[in-house]
């Protein structure tokens, strides 16, 4: 018998498209399966103001194939001197769906984040009064806090004090990798959401670091324990609206990833809906996909759920590239581990 399942097309809610000849080569890898995304503004240089923005979103859409059919959804990059009125600007244009808070530091691209929060209260409380979201990156930076309990630790000490001090702020805690993380985006009101990636419902730190470390698996947050892995298996499959889909599929081309130094980022673009269909089966929940990757987003953006649709089937054992070769070098896609037996139709 062949098992299928159709959903309304899905969106990816946290997404690094980058710009230039990695742009072009990645892009059609999302623009393939999800209607939307929302893009990161971590390039060099950020995403700062609207016209940025502006002119970002014209380069996506260059690049983007003849006969496809994307939106991108933009971000400004928030910084200590974003301006309230370039940002209800941006909110008032409709093309901007979200500002990021980077703390400095905590990520690729992100030295021009935010070390002092008291310096952009001015810009969130302008986002509490229009409803814009603020998209997180909830770990701090602190050397002495250790790289596993960052997250929690901001949670505590950053996130939970700022929410209780602007309130009205919409809040997506990003990429979420804790138990921590999903208990305090469950305990929150319609106001917080939260994303989770594909890669980290299928792997956990062992996957980097036990029997020779695995570079295309090192991202950040960095995956945790097996108990965080479960816990967000059971948040993404349990069809709450707090949940729902953010690959954070990030492309490096493979001479940054297999380094000395090796950047941070899973490239799942590729793959995202057939590793999530495997998921989401093995959990049960195939009923809970939609809700997920294209009902939850949407709600929470206060966008439209998408009208055409996909189609997911169970078959032989899925094939997709390695790599993607781009014009600035091959990117690897995200590799489960084990065999995967759903194919997007069409
Ligand atoms: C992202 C990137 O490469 O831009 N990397 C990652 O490991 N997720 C940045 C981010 O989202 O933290
Ligand atoms: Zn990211």
């Amino acid at each position: 018998m062949t098992q299928s399942i159709t959903l309304p097309r899905p969106d990816d809610w946290h997404l690094h498209l980058r710009d230039g000849a990695m742009l072009q080569g990645v892009l059609p890898e999302t623009a393939r399966h999800f209607a939307r995304a929302i893009i990161m503004p971590n390039l060099v240089p950020p995403v700062v103001t609207l016209a940025d923005a502006q002119a970002y979103h014209g380069r996506i859409m260059a690049a983007l194939p003849k006969g496809m059919h994307f939106e991108p959804l933009m971000v400004l990059y928030l910084t200590e001197g974003t301006d309230p009125a370039d940002v209800a600007a941006a909110h008032a244009s409709g093309l901007v769906k979200a500002v990021k808070l980077y703390p400095a530091g905590a990520t690729t691209n992100s030295h021009g984040g935010v070390r002092d929060i008291d310096k952009v209260r001015g810009v969130l409380e302008k986002m509490a009064e229009i409803g814009l979201p603020l998209c997180v990156h909830g770990e701090v930076t602190t050397p002495e806090v250790d790289i596993f309990d960052r997250e929690a630790v901001f949670i505590d000490t950053v996130l939970d004090p700022l929410r209780r001090s602007i309130p009205g702020l919409r809040v997506v805690m990003e990429h979420i990798t804790t138990e921590q993380g999903v208990a305090y985006a469950r305990a929150g009101g319609d106001d917080l959401a939260a994303t989770i990636t594909t890669h980290h419902l299928i792997i956990n730190r062992n996957h980097i670091l036990a029997g020779g470390i695995k570079p295309h698996y090192y991202c950040l947050p960095v995956a945790k324990r097996e108990q965080h892995r479960l816990a967000l298996r059971a948040a993404a499959t349990s069809g709450e609206p707090r949940f729902f889909l953010g690959t954070d599929s990030a492309p490096h081309v493979d001479a940054l990833k297999e380094h000395a130094c090796g950047c941070a980022g899973c490239f799942t673009a590729t793959n995202t809906m057939p590793l999530l269909a495997h998921v989401f089966e093995e959990e049960g929940a195939l009923d809970k996909l939609e809700h997920f990757a294209a009902r939850n987003g949407p709600a929470f953006y206060r966008l439209p759920v998408n009208k055409t649709t996909m189609t997911l089937t169970k078959g032989a054992a899925a094939q997709w590239p390695d790599k993607i070769l781009t014009e600035a070098g091959p990117v690897t896609v995200f590799n489960p581990g084990f065999p995967v037996h759903w194919h997007v139709e069409g």
